[in-house]
């Protein structure tokens, strides 16, 4: 398979056959695991092979240990590393754990599987509290308190490793037999090993077979054949002996340069959910973190909205912002599930039904229910199921997604601020930010004078990111949206899940359903005003007549909504901006050569302005897109395996502008 787009290839859930009472693949007809020796031969393989106690406890504290694996399948391998980790690692060491999986268990399955290993039940338990049904595409999951972190790769590892950037320093190669699996054991897949590998890296596979000796040996792996286990006379272990020649990539998009000692300390500006979800990301590998913000409590602008809608609109043709809301979403999810119980007061997991309210509408979702993604990430309803989904008369089909809701922001970001790493300055506005020319350290700056310090600085600061000095070039657009609150009746409460068309409502919270939202442009006033409750409910009498008459009909007027303006902030590809700043007039002198010739391989490093970053432009839907991006830059900052395929982290990185506008010759001037 070609490399790209590792999201096109068709994708369908594990098939299991349980008739021996051990999961067997009914498509490849060879088992995940053996009952008796399971465990025991997975410590033999992979772990005892790869000398993984010995190496985890020559760790240092803050030292990161990466294991790559070919076949997550029933997560087995995973955990009895994590196991082994927790007990052989020093407290501050990190593991890093990147997982490829071409057909996944459902939740059913593999809670099914992992009951039969009662010595991993706690690992096993906090994974399965995460896992859900898995689209296409890259899921992050933090566990052990943000200790160790799974990146699975949902795909073909022909086509997802490919896309990776990590540094790894063991394999587990496990996949079923070559016999039964020969599309994967290939040169292409020996030459990704090699490429991802740090140099020393070690392998281990239960596997003998010939074509998988000699593939790693011409990859520049040294392997030789060690005893295998039990009745298995022999297995292979190997190290990387030659490193691969890496080729060249743009340097634009380079991981961030930071300096050698950086103190582990991080000012986060901004306490919207992109500033928590940084916080969140970095307090848990053990950043010392100061988050400041302007207002006397978090969550008070765009992420302050009663009920914000976990909800994904996607192209049937995989865009970047596709892949990026599918990682998300899934992300999103899970935390909540790991830091947030359900209630009607935080969030709840009521599935979202999106209406096909017109015939584009109706043609994007023909393709997406086409476009092979598991039921249980989404299937198209007509509307006599779309109206028993939801609880009340539906007149459109749409599509449904189970596995979406609302959250309340306001509930959750506080949950994200909350961790002894973490301290928060509120009714604190930042007028400056000053870097330490010695050692590149940050001061966040108020009208008082310096408030915090920090090793780096992130701005998560929506719209005002440009009103500081390094990061005024970023083209940021302000798009100002009301929702509206509106008291439930006995009618209204029958709604089960989330509806969206034009726009959207939510179940009840607490007795009001919030519904929304406007677009206005050119405008920065944040004033509630009753024409936007008055679009608001034209939209909802549009889109689900029902509802609206159950909280009305036309006797429900303007005036009697509550409700909340804030300014959503976007950029002009509608992707985030996320990751390192750099200095833009060095930046346009430096790749100046590309407006004449685009097709130049430039190799000087970004002109970065050291230790500072950005997550900001979450438009309409950062209730999706924040998280994973804190989980985006913690990554960077910590050299772990990135959570988004290449393309994507280049997609979402705060210089495309800038390239993309020399590569048109259209420098952009201040003012
Ligand atoms: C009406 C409306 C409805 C929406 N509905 C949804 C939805 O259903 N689902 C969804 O996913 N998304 C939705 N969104 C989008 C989502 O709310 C935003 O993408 C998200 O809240 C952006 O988070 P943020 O942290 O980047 O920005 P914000 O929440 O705006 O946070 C930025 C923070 O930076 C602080 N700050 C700025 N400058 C300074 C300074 N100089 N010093 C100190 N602090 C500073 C601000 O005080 C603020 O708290 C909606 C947005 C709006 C406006
Ligand atoms: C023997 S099972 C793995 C067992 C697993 N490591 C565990 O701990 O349970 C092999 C796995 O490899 C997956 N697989 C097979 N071909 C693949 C490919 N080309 N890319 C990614 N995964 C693949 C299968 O779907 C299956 O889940």
């Amino acid at each position: 398979m070609a490399p790209g787009n590792s999201m096109t290839s068709p994708l369908y859930p594990a098939r299991l056959d349980w008739s021996t009472g051990l999961p067997m693949s009914a498509d490849y007809g060879d088992v995940y695991f053996s009952r008796d020796s399971g465990l025991a031969e997975t410590r033999h393989v992979f772990i005892d092979n790869n000398d993984l106690p010995q190496r985890f406890a020559a760790l240092q504290n803050g030292e990161l240990f990466t294991i790559g694996e070919t076949g997550f399948g029933t997560g087995l391998n995973f955990l009895m590393a994590w196991q082994c980790f927790l007990a052989d690692a020093p407290a501050g060491a990190r593991l890093a754990f990147v997982s490829t999986e071409k057909h996944p268990l459902s939740p059913d399955d593999m809670q099914r599987a992992l009951a039969m290993w009662p010595a991993l039940a706690a690992e096993a338990g906090e994974l399965l509290q995460q896992y859900q049904a898995m689209a296409p595409g890259w899921h992050r999951f933090v566990l052990a308190g943000g200790r160790i972190t799974l990146t699975l790769l949902v795909g073909d590892a022909l086509a997802t490793l490919p896309e990776l950037d990590a540094s790894v320093d063991a394999w587990l190669l496990d996949g079923f037999a070559p016999s039964r699996n020969p599309d994967m054991w290939q040169p292409a897949l020996f030459e990704q090993l090699a490429r991802l590998s740090k140099p020393g890296a070690t392998l281990a596979t239960f596997t003998c077979a010939g074509v998988v000796r000699r593939g790693l040996a011409e990859a520049g792996f040294a392997v030789e054949k060690v005893p295998g286990f039990g009745s298995k006379r022999e297995m292979t272990r190997g190290r990387l002996a030659t490193p691969a020649s890496t080729g060249w990539s743009p340097p634009w998009y380079a991981r961030p340069q930071l300096p050698e000692h950086l103190e582990r300390s991080a000012i986060v500006v901004g306490a919207g959910i992109a500033g928590a979800s940084i916080a969140y990301s970095l307090a848990v590998r053990g950043w010392q973190v100061t988050v400041v913000d302007r207002h006397p409590v978090p969550a008070n602008e765009a992420s302050g909205n009663p009920q914000g809608v976990l909800y994904t609109k996607l192209s049937p043709h995989f865009t970047p912002l596709t892949q990026l809301i599918l990682s998300g979403y899934s992300y999103s999810l899970r935390t909540l599930a790991s830091s947030l119980p359900q209630s009607d007061d935080t969030w709840r997991q009521c599935g979202v039904l999106q209406l096909a309210h017109n015939a584009e509408e109706s043609k994007r979702q023909q393709g997406l229910a086409l476009a092979g993604l598991p039921h249980d990430i989404l299937h198209a309803v007509d509307a006599e199921q779309a109206s028993q989904l939801a609880g009340l008369p539906i007149t459109q089909a749409g599509l449904y997604f189970p596995q979406g809701g609302w959250l309340h922001p306001p509930a959750l970001v506080p949950r994200l601020l909350d961790h002894p790493n973490t301290t928060v300055r509120l009714a604190t506005a930042i007028t400056e930010l000053s870097q330490n020319p010695a050692d590149h350290s940050w001061v966040a700056i108020g009208s008082d004078g310096p408030l915090a310090i920090g090793g780096i600085a992130v701005l998560a600061t929506a719209n005002e990111t440009v009103q500081f000095d390094p990061t005024f070039y970023l083209p940021v657009k302000r798009i100002r949206g009301q929702v509206s609150v509106v008291a439930a009746t006995p009618a209204s409460s029958s709604l089960k899940t989330v509806i969206c068309g034009e726009g959207y409502i939510s179940p009840a919270r607490n007795g009001t359903h919030c519904m929304g939202a406007t677009f206005k442009f050119d405008t920065s006033d944040t004033q509630p005003c009753n024409s936007e409750h008055q679009e608001n409910l034209d939209m909802l009498a549009q889109m689900a007549p029902a509802l609206h008459q159950a909280l009305g009909g036309d006797s429900l007027a303007a005036s009697q909504c509550n409700g909340r303006a804030a300014l959503r902030c976007t950029s002009p590809d509608y992707l985030p901006m996320c990751g390192a700043i750099v200095d833009r007039e060095a930046f346009n002198d430096l790749y100046a050569p590309l407006g004449r010739d685009a097709s130049l391989k430039l190799s000087q490093d970004a002109p970065e302005v050291t230790g500072l970053f950005v997550s900001t432009a979450h438009g309409s839907r950062g209730m999706v897109t924040a998280p994973l991006c804190g989980e985006v830059l913690a990554s960077l900052l910590d050299k772990e395996p990135a959570p988004l395929p290449k393309p994507i982290m280049d997609a979402i990185h705060p210089s495309r502008f800038l390239i993309r506008d020399i590569i048109r010759q259209k420098l952009r001037e201040r003012d």
